[in-house]
């Protein structure tokens, strides 16, 4: 058959774009990745170093890490310089060992990528895109109070019986106990309503942005695909080639979660990494915000230190106003009323 000869060079024109696009993406990674000079250890050490410089300058400012926090989630926490400062931090106000610090606080680092969390805190792995990730983070934090209630009644029931030395007691109370002991009830005690407010974060961190250069796991292609996929998947390549945007986009997933999953009273730090001067969303963005929280504050690094022109903004929010914020609400979007059909 004789294909006309325009079909022929729209084809040819085509396959030219598809490859065009394809190189374009490759530059602009590389340009991102080879913007900083220096090997890639060196690389490393400067990101992770800039990574605990603003996580301890923002503490100093803001009293992040006080007593009043014992549940925590840092989203984007891979490679973990964040987390293991809150891990630090966190013990030291709680005087409690670092790798103990599950028995007092719940810490949680939320990443696509698998990182290993420290000991004495938690992962998980989602993107924070998807609605079923914010429900196993929330579940987390449900499981964790349940467990920590359980261990303060164990020793405080411990307490009590050794001082009273009361035999007669302890055996009713681990008779109640063994009989109690299924994984049925513990099933129901999950499924019941536990108060929301009983296991909201007290605390909630965001950098959710692009990956730091990959420092293991190459062997691995559970650790490496992320990495990998970043080429096919569309969102995860957004913050590559579309910074402003995704920036926005990743700041209203972490919002959202906010909205169930902070405490009354609770503090949202939040980093967009690359932001235009002047962008109407930023102004949006921060409207949002002053919905749910009594005080949204902008920081910038080069408040700090001028030398340091940095694209990133960061927002403090401080004291949530309710326990929950209505998330049609928080984005003036209206609740389609389906109506039943007779
Ligand atoms: C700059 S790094 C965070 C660095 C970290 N705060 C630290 O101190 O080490 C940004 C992280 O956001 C994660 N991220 C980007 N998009 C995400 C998404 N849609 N869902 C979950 N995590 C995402 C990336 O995998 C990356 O690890």
């Amino acid at each position: 058959m004789i294909v006309p000869s325009f079909i022929q060079t729209h084809t040819v024109l085509s396959r030219h774009a598809s490859v065009l696009k394809y190189g374009l993406h490759i530059l602009r990674t590389k340009r991102l990745y080879a913007r900083k000079p220096g090997s890639r250890d060196e690389q490393i050490k400067e990101q992770d170093r800039f990574s605990h410089m603003s996580i301890s300058q923002l503490d100093k400012e803001f009293d992040l890490f006080n007593d009043t926090v014992t549940r925590m989630v840092d989203l984007g926490f891979a490679p973990g310089n964040w987390l293991l400062y809150a891990q630090k931090r966190l013990s030291e106000v709680h005087s409690v060992e670092p790798h103990k610090l599950n028995t007092i606080c719940t810490v949680v680092g939320f990443d696509i990528l698998f990182c290993q969390a420290p000991k004495g805190t938690y992962s998980i792995q989602g993107n924070i895109y998807s609605q079923n990730a914010h429900s196993n983070i929330l579940d987390l934090l449900k499981k964790r109070t349940y467990i920590l209630e359980e261990a303060r009644k164990k020793s405080q029931l411990n307490s009590e019986s050794s001082t009273k030395d009361n035999i007669e007691a302890d055996i009713t109370r681990l008779a109640s106990k063994v009989s109690s002991l299924t994984i049925e009830n513990k099933l129901a005690y999950f499924d019941q309503d536990m108060d929301l407010d009983r296991y909201q974060a007290d605390l909630i961190l965001s950098d959710l942005t692009t990956a730091f250069l990959q420092r293991d796991g190459f062997f691995n292609n559970t650790m490496a695909k992320p990495f990998i996929r970043s080429r096919e998947n569309e969102l995860l390549r957004q913050p590559l080639v579309n910074p402003h945007e995704a920036h926005l986009d990743l700041a209203d997933a972490a919002m959202l979660l906010c909205c169930d999953s902070l405490a009354k009273n609770g503090t949202f730090v939040l980093r967009l990494a690359d932001v235009r001067p002047g962008d109407q969303g930023l102004g949006l963005l921060q409207r949002r915000l002053e919905k749910m929280f009594q005080s949204v504050e902008r920081w910038r690094f080069d408040h700090v230190d001028p030398r340091l022109s940095l694209k990133e903004v960061f927002f403090i929010c401080k004291k949530k106003l309710n326990k929950t914020y209505d998330k049609y609400d928080l984005f003036d979007v209206r609740q389609i009323q389906v109506e039943a059909k007779p």
